[in-house]
């Protein structure tokens, strides 16, 4: 049973800070546990300003963290869509980091391909077998309007890959490929963190959290043997019934 914390915050401001000193909290204490941390990047503009924060903290050291991405779009690593170039410019150029502690996904190649070489990258630097799947410390996850997560659109294939643990999936209502790890991988994450801002999120944000199970990519999101936290602000939450917040 995935254990669900759901923290509502009253400006976009506070959920900011305690995203940022949440994951500093998470990624100590896997550096002390295991000597190095793992966390999953997504794209998106609120978790571009909690990389900002981050980018000024010293209390950790950097060199030990692993930097790896949810999904990415189709393009070139300098291109502006990129999703490595986002968390590059708002954080990692910021850290010094040792080249070996950012593991892109090379979208520039054909989607197909891209995919199938990030998952050997996951499976080489875990040092995982053909069934296992990886287990990152931190995963950061953001909200479309329309229920997606990373690039889990609503009405794609890659919704039910079971096998694969990266996949390239064409979403109609973008014209596009994306690459996108796939729910087995996200959902055996230590800790998730959902941050959703804004009062565009109201509306999904009641249906994915209090709405009928089953309706939205977002809601299959349900770690097996971790922590799955909803980091809200009062605009987002404001279609929320008081209960469902802590
Ligand atoms: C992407 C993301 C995507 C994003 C949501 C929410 O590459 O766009 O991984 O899933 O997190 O669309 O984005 P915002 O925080 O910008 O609303």
């Amino acid at each position: 049973m995935t254990e669900r914390i759901i923290q509502r915050f009253e400006t976009s401001s506070g959920l900011l800070c305690a995203a940022a000193d949440s994951i500093i909290k998470f990624v100590g204490d896997a550096i002390k546990l295991r000597g190095r941390a793992t966390i999953c990047l997504s794209g998106g503009s609120t978790p571009k300003a909690v990389y900002e924060l981050l980018s000024d903290e010293r209390s950790i050291d950097w060199a030990t963290v692993h930097f790896f991405w949810g999904d990415e779009r189709t393009v070139s690593p300098t291109d502006p869509e990129s999703n490595f170039l986002m968390a590059s410019e708002a954080l990692l150029r910021k850290l010094a980091l040792p080249e070996r502690n950012i593991h892109r996904i090379e979208a520039e190649r054909p989607p197909a391909a891209a995919a199938e070489r990030y998952e050997n990258e996951l499976r080489t630097f875990f040092g995982l077998g053909e069934t296992e799947i990886p287990r990152f410390d931190v995963t950061l996850l953001g909200l479309g309007e329309d229920g997606h997560t990373a690039s889990l659109f609503p009405g794609t294939t890659i919704l039910d890959e079971t096998r694969r643990l990266v996949a390239d999936v064409y979403v109609e209502k973008l014209k596009t490929h994306r690459i996108s790890m796939t729910y087995p991988i996200f959902n055996n994450s230590r800790v998730i963190m959902f941050l959703v801002s804004g009062s565009g999120k109201a509306t999904v944000l009641h249906d994915v959290l209090e709405g009928k199970p089953g309706c939205y990519p977002a809601q299959f999101i349900e770690p097996a043997d971790g922590t799955l936290y909803w980091l809200i602000d009062q605009q987002a939450a404001s279609c929320l019934s008081e209960a469902s917040t802590v």
